[in-house]
């Protein structure tokens, strides 16, 4: 398994549509800056997106010159992302399908990229990964962006006002190395230790230039303890997988 250097940018930098993401998603925007230059230009590719929700990546990647199929097992929200898509003049190239995504119905190699965000937590992730692995073409990569299960505060959250948390399958690191197993190769990073607490004033006292610096400095905070105390990782609300066929 690749271990990436945390400090380390990468190469090929994306601008991510910020007018995609939901309004917590300023917290995905690294991890994006993290899995989107590994896909590299996205013209004429294929690209599978695991539980597309209201299909902001999807959009996101079709605005890149990829052709998009998003599944979902939520008819409404195919609707949403449908939409979505249309909204943003990328209807032919994204195809929404009502599909499982542990039981994939495509032909083996068919993707170049999948993507899901927030989506094996509703699954079993080995079963996912091996369908994901199997209509991958070689050499594809697909990108798991997942919460895990050990930062205190978000545990706190999820045991206290989330009830159908208890159902989901929140990843250790020891899952996010099993899913590394059904691949060739894997690299992982973790994001977010004391970065959540910009949220206080996003949340509760609203005043966006204080969230914005809050969240500015923690995030910083966070890349050194990280790289300092590597087993803090596993304290992170989420992880960010590639791996490759
Ligand atoms: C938390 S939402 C995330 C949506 C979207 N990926 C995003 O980041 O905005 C999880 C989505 O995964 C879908 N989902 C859950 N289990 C699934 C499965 N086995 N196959 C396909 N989609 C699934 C849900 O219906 C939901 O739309």
């Amino acid at each position: 398994m690749r271990e990436p250097d945390a400090s380390q940018p990468r190469e090929n930098a994306w601008t991510v549509e910020t007018g995609l993401l939901l309004w917590w998603e300023d917290f995905y925007l690294p991890i994006f800056e993290y899995v989107l230059p590994e896909m590299g230009a996205l013209e004429g590719k294929k690209v599978l997106e695991l539980g597309t929700g209201t299909g902001g990546t999807a959009t996101l990647l079709a605005k890149q010159g990829a052709s998009v199929v998003g599944i979902d097992l939520l008819p409404f929200r195919l609707d949403e992302a449908k939409e979505r898509a249309a909204q943003h003049n990328v209807a032919n190239a994204v195809d929404f399908s009502l599909m499982d995504a542990t039981q994939l119905a495509f032909p083996d190699n068919t993707f170049d990229f999948i993507i899901s965000k927030s989506v094996l937590v509703f699954t079993e992730h080995a079963q996912a990964a091996k369908e994901c692995c199997r209509v991958l073409k070689p050499g594809g990569k697909a990108i798991f962006i997942e919460n895990m299960r050990s930062h205190p505060t978000v545990w706190l959250y999820r045991k206290l006002f989330l009830k159908y948390s208890r159902e989901l399958h929140y990843f250790s690191l020891r899952d996010v190395e099993a899913i590394g197993r059904e691949f060739e190769e894997m690299e992982h990073r973790e994001f977010h230790l004391f970065s959540l607490g910009a949220l206080f004033w996003k949340r509760i006292i609203p005043i966006p230039i204080f969230y914005r610096w809050t969240l500015h400095i923690l995030k910083l905070v966070d890349k050194s303890l990280l790289r300092l105390f590597p087993l803090l990782k596993r304290f992170c609300w989420i992880t960010a997988m590639i791996c490759c066929k």
